[in-house]
């Protein structure tokens, strides 16, 4: 199967510092990735820039999505290509509700029912007159990230750390909105990938993810099986990764 979105030799500062050394990355089209590595690796810097955030600039290399190299391509222009994100922080936009974001991004096509059906299965019917995110809970906002994304439907999407700050009932409802999200419309058309960044990995219960890598101190050390690398790393931590950069 062909690549989705590949990385080649991407070397990225941000604010003059470097931040990613060199990641060759590929996801085919319809394949779940997922995203290990400790605090601070780059995992997060690594979204930012595939979703094209100006504060990360990429210094060498670039990045290619359905066959475009977008590397230079503004962040609207990416999202129109097709890719999403669910932010680990997302921010606060006080004055705009959480509703009237729905309403523009399902503009797309989602019908209202749709909509609807995804505001109550997260649990956000009591948020949607809200600033976006204005005094969310870490869990609510983990919640309100994942409704504008099925809204959206981006044929690629980054979710980062979705079930950090959500307590054992939410990871559910968070798990099970991947998975449709992923999940139906990949029998349909095989067509949506994802890139996933987890620490404790409650979501590979939830997604059938196909791969997964470990970012180490801004590199891609090593790959494999998502659950086999998950048990290796709470064997014995991330210190080994030093000895495969
Ligand atoms: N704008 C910036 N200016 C300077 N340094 C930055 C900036 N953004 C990120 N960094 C640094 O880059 C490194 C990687 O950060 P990043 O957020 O990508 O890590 P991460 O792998 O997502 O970690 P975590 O698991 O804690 O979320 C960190 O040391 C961080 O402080
Ligand atoms: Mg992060």
């Amino acid at each position: 199967m062909e690549e989705m979105l590949k990385t080649i030799d991407l070397w990225v500062t941000a604010d003059d510092r470097q931040i990613l050394k060199g990641v060759n990355f590929s996801i085919k089209y319809g394949e779940i990735n997922i995203l290990f590595g400790p605090n601070g690796a780059g995992k997060t810097s690594f979204m930012m820039t595939l979703m094209g955030f100006p504060k990360y600039k990429v210094e060498q290399g670039g990045i290619y999505f359905k066959g475009e190299d977008i590397t230079d391509k503004d962040i609207y222009e990416r999202a129109r290509l097709g890719l999403g994100v669910s932010f680990q922080r997302p921010p606060t936009v006080r004055g705009v509700t959480l509703r009237k974001i729905i309403e523009i991004i399902s503009n797309n096509g989602l019908n209202k029912e749709r909509v609807i059906e995804n505001v109550e299965k997260l649990n956000l019917s009591g948020h949607l007159d809200r600033g976006l995110n204005d005094g969310f809970s870490g869990g609510e906002m983990k919640r309100s990230e994942l409704l504008q994304l099925v809204v959206q439907r981006p044929d690629m999407v980054l979710i980062d750390e979705p079930e950090s700050g959500v307590d054992v009932e939410n990871i559910a409802l968070v798990g099970e909105a991947i998975n449709s999200l992923l999940g139906r419309d990949r029998v349909k058309d095989h067509k949506r990938g994802a890139i996933i960044i987890t620490h404790t990995g409650y979501i590979l219960d939830f997604v059938n993810a196909d791969k997964g890598y470990i970012i180490f101190d801004g590199r891609l050390v090593c790959g494999g099986n998502p659950r086999d690398i998950l048990s290796e790393v709470k064997k014995h931590g991330y210190r080994r990764c030093a000895e495969c950069r």
